[in-house]
């Protein structure tokens, strides 16, 4: 598919190089211009600003939240006014629902499709292409996304029809996740420092790295015994609010 990839973030720029190396023709763009200089050594487009992003079948936004996502599609030359008809933005973004109907009313309006794709996966996952991807939006849109789905993750969850319902679903998978565990990287690090009852501490330390990713796990490389915890970072929940 000729598709734009709007967000090169952390999670971002590993799904843009799947959908490179998938063979789709990838047009991306960033705030932030050094970004895309690697996706454009492996073949992608770098697209001058949003609108030069929106000229294909599908425009993915992958972007920080809510503002981020406000601002590229309702802002000056953004997707709602560059995006041709029929074509389907595919929000990828952890979102709000009032966002999201708004999203689907504005795209509607505009004689645009909208699928809301939420994710779960962290950044090694997203460029492993092992995410799961939580699709719901008109059906005939949805499948036309499929291709896009099957190039970053390893399980899309079709939902229904009303996009909102997939950033409802994201929203409660990370609530539920903040609510059982509140820290699980400081409980389990703590854990390997201190505990003389974790025996398998390289196995337990490979878990948590997997689970809450190597930047939060708060282990030194290769580190699993007493002393190799550095200083935790605090836990960042920017959607906590949504
Ligand atoms: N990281 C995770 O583990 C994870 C897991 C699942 C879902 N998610 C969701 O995925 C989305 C992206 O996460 P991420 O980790 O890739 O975030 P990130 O690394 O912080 O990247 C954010 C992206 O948004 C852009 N951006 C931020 N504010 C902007 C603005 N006002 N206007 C235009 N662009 C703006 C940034 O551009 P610049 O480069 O110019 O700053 C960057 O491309 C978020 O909704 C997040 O909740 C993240």
């Amino acid at each position: 598919m000729k598709v734009g990839f709007i967000g090169l973030g952390h999670m971002g720029t590993g799904m843009a190089a799947n959908l490179l190396r998938a063979g789709h023709e990838v047009t991306v763009y960033n705030r932030t211009p050094g970004k895309a200089q690697g996706l454009v050594a492996q073949g992608a487009r770098a697209a001058a600003g949003v609108a030069d992003a929106c000229g294909g079948d599908a425009v993915v936004t992958m972007l920080a939240d809510d503002g981020a996502v406000e601002g590229a599609v309702f802002g000056e030359k953004g997707v709602i006014g560059s995006l041709g008809k029929g074509a389907i933005h595919v929000s990828m973004s952890t979102i709000s629902v009032a966002l999201s109907e708004r999203l689907t009313a504005a795209h509607a309006n505009a004689g645009q499709r909208f699928v809301a794709a939420p994710v779960f996966g962290r950044p090694e996952m997203a460029a492993a292409a092992k995410l799961f991807i939580v699709a719901a939006g008109a059906p005939d849109a949805v499948d036309a996304c499929l291709p896009l789905f099957e190039a970053m993750g390893q399980k899309t969850f079709p939902i229904g029809d009303q996009p909102k319902a997939a950033n409802l679903v994201k929203l409660s998978g990370n609530f539920l996740s903040a609510s059982v565990i509140p820290r699980p990287d400081e409980v389990v690090s703590r854990l390997l420092q201190r505990s003389p009852f974790v025996r398998n501490r390289s196995t337990l330390a490979g878990a948590v790295r997997y689970m809450v990713g190597e930047q939060r796990c708060g282990l030194r490389p290769g580190g699993y015994g007493p002393g190799s915890c550095r200083r935790i970072r605090p836990a960042r929940r920017p959607d906590a609010a949504l």
